[in-house]
């Protein structure tokens, strides 16, 4: 099977020849695109999948709204970047292996897992829904109660993963996060989950480096208090309109979470709270030791917001863990 040229920018850089289904990189425009298979060049197929739809693309890999036709149901399937195209190897082993065992209402439920061709395929429940960052490009701003109260159904999601897997998840942003329209909210993309603090590097980060706590970029030891931090930015992000931390230099975008605590967010919205900029202060704490020491802690303080209850924030004199 011959590829000419990339189906979204037309490139002809694009040029690959293939006898299988995988998902390509465009070296030009850089949108993945999925190559079928040359028994059925025109069929929108894979394995027992029937592609319907484009519904999202992540780093490495494309998401389909699709038909299973053995279990005979819709699912989200997502299409992992063919590891030829790749930097590293695939994300598809762990991703599968952890998320598979998450259930909980908060979190895009994984049926099955496997590789057919040449791509690894995940799949999980569909849920129609917009995904924050497209949020942000169409809205630009979310309500301050609406954006606190995301906060609390990812704290649920959050606090469920740490208190009964001990792990968490790298990698909050609001393109992980999806809301539908009756307002449900739902993480996904466990793709970074067992990775340890040294994963960081520039190539990894690019496009998304706004949300990454100090100790991610340090690699100094992680814990949910790194998810809670990544959160605190995708709040500040809704909130305001712009993420704390945006420069036009990668490297002064990352760098400064180092440097400085996080700007008071009423700096950019005078409307917002004194409560509500002390909560996301003490979510984006530079030392961890100064955040809310989880989910569920973070998530009571969320909900005194919403209530117009004073918050009760971190003791700063509580005794500290060295690590
Ligand atoms: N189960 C799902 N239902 C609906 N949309 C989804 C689902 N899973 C992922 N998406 C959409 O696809 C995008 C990419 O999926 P993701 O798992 O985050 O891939 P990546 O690991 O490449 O970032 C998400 O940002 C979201 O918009
Ligand atoms: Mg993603």
């Amino acid at each position: 099977m011959k590829i000419d040229k990339c189906p979204v920018c037309q490139s002809t850089e694009a040029n690959v020849e293939t006898d299988a289904q995988m998902v390509c990189r465009c070296p030009e425009c850089f949108h993945l695109f999925y190559v079928p298979s040359e028994q059925e060049p025109n069929a929108s197929s894979f394995l027992h999948f029937d592609l319907l739809e484009e519904i999202g693309q992540g780093s490495n890999a494309i998401v389909y709204k699709a038909w299973n036709k053995l279990d005979e149901r819709f699912c989200a399937l997502k299409l992992f970047l063919c590891p030829d195209f790749a930097d590293g190897e695939s994300d598809f082993t762990k991703e599968f292996e952890f998320a598979a065992s998450l259930i909980h209402p908060n979190i895009i439920r994984v049926f099955s897992g496997g590789s057919g061709g040449r791509a690894e395929y995940l799949e999980s429940e569909l849920f129609e829904s917009m995904d924050l960052n497209d949020y942000i490009e169409e809205y630009k701003k979310m309500p301050i109660d609406d954006a606190i109260a995301v906060g609390c159904e990812v704290c649920k999601a959050l606090d469920y993963v740490w208190s009964n897997h001990l792990a968490i998840h790298r990698d909050i942003k609001p393109h992980n996060i999806l809301l539908n329209n009756e307002g449900e909210i739902k993480i996904c993309d466990f793709g970074m989950v067992n990775e340890h603090g040294e994963w960081f590097d520039e190539l990894k980060i690019e496009g998304t480096p706004f949300y990454l706590s100090p100790e991610s970029i340090s690699g100094d030891y992680q814990d949910n208090r790194s998810d809670i931090y990544a959160l605190g930015v995708t709040l500040f992000h809704l909130i305001a309109g712009e993420p704390p931390f945006d420069d036009p230099s990668l490297k002064k975008t990352i760098y400064a979470r180092l440097e400085s605590s996080v700007p008071d967010i009423r700096m950019f919205d005078i409307s917002v709270s004194q409560s509500a900029a002390l909560v996301l202060q003490t979510m984006m704490s530079v030392d961890p030791d100064d955040r809310y020491v989880t989910a569920n802690e973070c998530l009571d303080d969320l909900i005194r917001l919403l209530n117009e209850e004073p918050p009760e924030l971190v003791d700063a004199t509580r005794p500290k863990i060295n690590h």
